[in-house]
């Protein structure tokens, strides 16, 4: 890794993985020249089309040819010759949106330093370019970051905005980054979805004019995921140039990749500039949210391994990366709100039957909580469901031997409870309109510090018993009339970025309080899946479709960005709730079979003996295996209309997993087969299942063949009866030291 500096206006950031190439040119325009397979000459980099005769262009400030409309510029602003999008679009006192930021100087930092109020990736081993822009007429300083690591292919940017001079602006975009790729045809690579399906995969040619991801509801969401990748025509699992981008932030984000008119793309991220506005006075300074991005030679697999590796290493806290999760048994799918103490003790004890490590009690337990039209803010145990409070419960279940986990809604109240009827301005509002509802529910207004410090003493009241081992830390609507009573009308475009900010500072302080709790991040499940939710917890119910097909392709899809890690999955009832299909338990477990956190919600008392043995025996393995599912190599080897097939490698490579589920039998199938990657083609793999050795040579080369599903009387090794929604597991076991 290095940073190289050539005459004070040249940089290059270099590791084995990529090389980001900057330099200063005329007018001391900051130009970004090379992103792309690490370079042994980056001064050998010739600007990208530095000076152009084009017909009809403007030139800035009249210097002949100097067009910048289609120079790769690392920090665009409006106004000056360029017609794409900017990073940064403010208004200043003079009522115009013309700002010209021009190089100042640099300095480069062992390490990295972090962000003010933000979540941001982790330094160590890593080395932090800082060049500082001026705009010399308003005085207005603007520093960008750009960190890069030893060890992973990732390069982090952020910039920090300071107002030096005499006169308040009022910022409408501040992007966290922007990346300019030269002009070639490129395709686009997001996720997008809804409750319950989440994670879709949408693939397409990059078209011309802005393709552009975001959100306005407060929260990162499901809609669109905050990732966009943009990558090479044709690029596969395993070939092709990727640029893929995430943010470390969990509310209104903006992802865009626009085509300009003469092809190159310029890929911009940073918070939705939709409805942001924020007052920068005189003196003040502002930080963005952390854009990454990874760059990979080796098409998405290889991308996918490094935001793995690296979400692994730098964003999810320290202290739970080696900790392998306890197998739970879930309340809500089980019982909903119909919760008590007795039927949580009675739980526990058939919990502690099937095997399972710890009780988690959902939704229902607090005063008044029926149904999901009251309670939400009255963090107090309902009397008359758990008399003698949540610790008593929670020492209970602890001395039966199991852990204990508790569900919280802690940003949102409902109308009808104790705290909205105290505190009726602590929601999110505007005044003459009446407030929309989602789920029942209001958003609390977190930009208030008062709100958040409540919250800290409410949740910290129950959390301090002692007998608390994890939180699910819900979030069940999007915002709607976003404003607040506390900030004059000329600061209600910041609110929600100040939500957020209030958010992580609450989390914060509570995960510092705790450090021991095992934090899960859920909103209504994946609707708010975000590097900064994942920054304070460890881990993300991921979805609250738990349907086997349902949940294939969420799996599928959160894998590009998510390692298996930071995944919770549990088996649900059947028919499913959620959209009604009858499965067997079986492919039910092993949809989800690659999360680190597993379990059960289902009601255990009304499941046949055969299903209880199931259960019991699907328990053991995961917790035989919760260690395995940290860490690893997770790939995607098929997806096709009614075929999955995954593989997972365990970090230590002694042991190799292979999933595969059919989806819909049909007659006169033929038979898959696939190539295993990642093995080591000297070693020889045991496969138990059908007492055989297969070298890594031929399992890379030749394949596995998938099982045959067939009618035969007599089922033969790797043939399955053929049934709708059929699920194998194949575990191949290293059998020697590979030389
Ligand atoms: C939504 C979550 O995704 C569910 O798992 C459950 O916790 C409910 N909320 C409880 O209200």
């Amino acid at each position: 890794m290095s940073i190289l500096v050539q005459n004070d206006r040249n940089f290059a950031l270099s590791n084995r993985y990529f090389s980001y190439v900057i330099s200063v040119e005329e007018q001391d325009i900051l130009r970004q020249k090379y992103y792309g397979p690490p370079l042994a000459k980056p001064w050998e980099v010739l600007p990208v089309n530095p000076k152009l005769h084009r017909e009809l262009s403007s030139s800035f400030e009249g210097i002949k040819n100097l067009n910048l409309n289609e120079a790769l510029l690392e920090y665009p602003t409006y106004g000056r010759s360029d017609y794409r999008l900017p990073a940064f679009h403010a208004q200043n006192s003079d009522g115009n949106s013309i700002f010209s930021f021009h190089y100042k100087s640099y300095k480069i930092l062992k390490d990295k330093p972090e962000l003010k109020g933000l979540p941001s990736a982790r330094g160590g081993d890593s080395e932090t370019l800082m060049i500082c822009l001026e705009d010399q007429h308003w005085n207005i300083t603007l520093e960008l970051r750009y960190t890069i690591y030893e060890h992973y292919g990732v390069l982090a940017k952020s910039s920090r905005f300071l107002n030096k001079g005499m006169h308040d602006i009022t910022i409408q975009r501040l992007a966290s980054s922007s990346i300019g790729l030269p002009a070639k045809d490129y395709e686009l690579l997001h996720f997008y979805g809804t409750w319950s399906r989440e994670f879709n995969e949408e693939r397409i040619n990059m078209p011309r004019g802005r393709f552009v991801i975001d959100s306005s509801r407060g929260s990162s969401s499901a809609a669109h995921n905050p990732f966009l990748a943009v990558m090479e025509i044709d690029t596969s699992e395993d070939h092709g140039h990727v640029y893929a981008s995430t943010l470390v932030y969990s509310g209104n984000f903006a992802i865009s990749a626009e085509k300009g008119e003469f092809e190159d793309v310029r890929i911009i991220a940073g918070i939705n500039p939709f409805d942001f506005r924020w007052n920068l006075k005189a003196g003040q300074q502002i930080d963005t949210p952390e854009a990454l991005h990874v760059f990979s030679e080796n098409g998405l697999t290889g991308m996918s391994h490094q935001w793995h590796q690296f979400i692994r290493d730098r964003i999810s806290p320290a202290r739970f990366k080696n900790e392998s999760r306890p197998s739970f048994l879930n309340t809500w799918e089980a019982c909903y709100f119909d919760v008590n103490a007795k039927k949580i003790l009675e739980l526990a004890d058939q919990a502690i039957v099937l095997g399972v490590e710890m009780l988690v009690l959902d939704d229902g337990w607090f005063k008044g909580r029926n149904d999901d039209t009251s309670s939400l803010g009255d963090w107090e145990a309902d009397k008359k469901k758990f008399p003698s409070g949540i610790e008593q419960l929670a020492k209970d279940v602890q001395a039966k031997g199991l852990k204990f986990g508790l569900w919280f809604e802690p940003e949102m109240v409902n109308p009808e409870s104790d705290l909205h009827r105290n505190h009726p301005d602590w929601i999110l509002h505007v005044p003459a309109r009446k407030s929309s509802l989602g789920r029942n529910q209001l958003t609390l207004d977190l930009s208030q510090s008062v709100v958040g410090d409540y919250l800290f003493e409410k949740i910290s009241e129950i959390l301090s018993c002692g007998f608390i081992d994890y939180v699910k830390w819900d979030m069940n609507r999007c915002m709607t009339e976003i404003g607040s009573n506390q900030l004059p009308a000329i600061q209600q475009g910041e609110i929600a970025h100040r939500y957020i900010l209030g958010l992580y500072a609450l989390l914060d302080k509570l995960t510092k309080a705790f450090p021991s709790i095992l934090f899960e991040n859920c909103a209504s499940g994946g609707n708010r899946f975000d590097l900064g939710m994942l920054s304070f917890f460890p881990q993300t119910w991921t979805s609250d479709m738990c349907d086997p097909i349902g949940r294939l392709e969420i799996v599928n899809g959160a894998s590009y960005l998510f390692p298996n890690d930071v995944m919770a999955a549990y088996i649900g009832p059947s028919p499913n709730h959620q959209n009604g299909r009858i499965s067997s338990i079986k492919s039910r477990y092993l949809a989800g079979f690659f999360c680190a956190s597993r379990g059960i919600s289902l009601d255990i008392p009304n499941l046949e003996k055969e299903e209880i043995d199931k259960i019991k025996e699907y328990i053991a393995f995961t917790n035989f295996t919760s260690q395995e599912m940290l860490g690893g190599s997770f790939y995607r080897l098929l997806k096709e209309p009614h075929k999955f097939c995954w593989q997972f490698i365990t970090s230590d490579a002694s042991k190799v997993y292979l999933l595969y589920f059919h989806i819909l039998a049909a007659t006169n199938m033929s038979i898959p087969r696939v190539r295993l990657k990642g093995l080591n083609s000297k070693s020889q793999y045991y496969l138990k299942q059908e007492d055989l050795l297969l070298s890594g040579d031929t399992l890379m080369k030749l394949g596995f063949e998938l099982p045959f599903l067939t009618n035969a009387p007599n089922i033969a090794a790797r043939e399955v009866l053929k049934r709708d929604f059929v699920g194998m597991l194949y575990e191949f076991q290293i059998k020697d030291t590979p030389q």
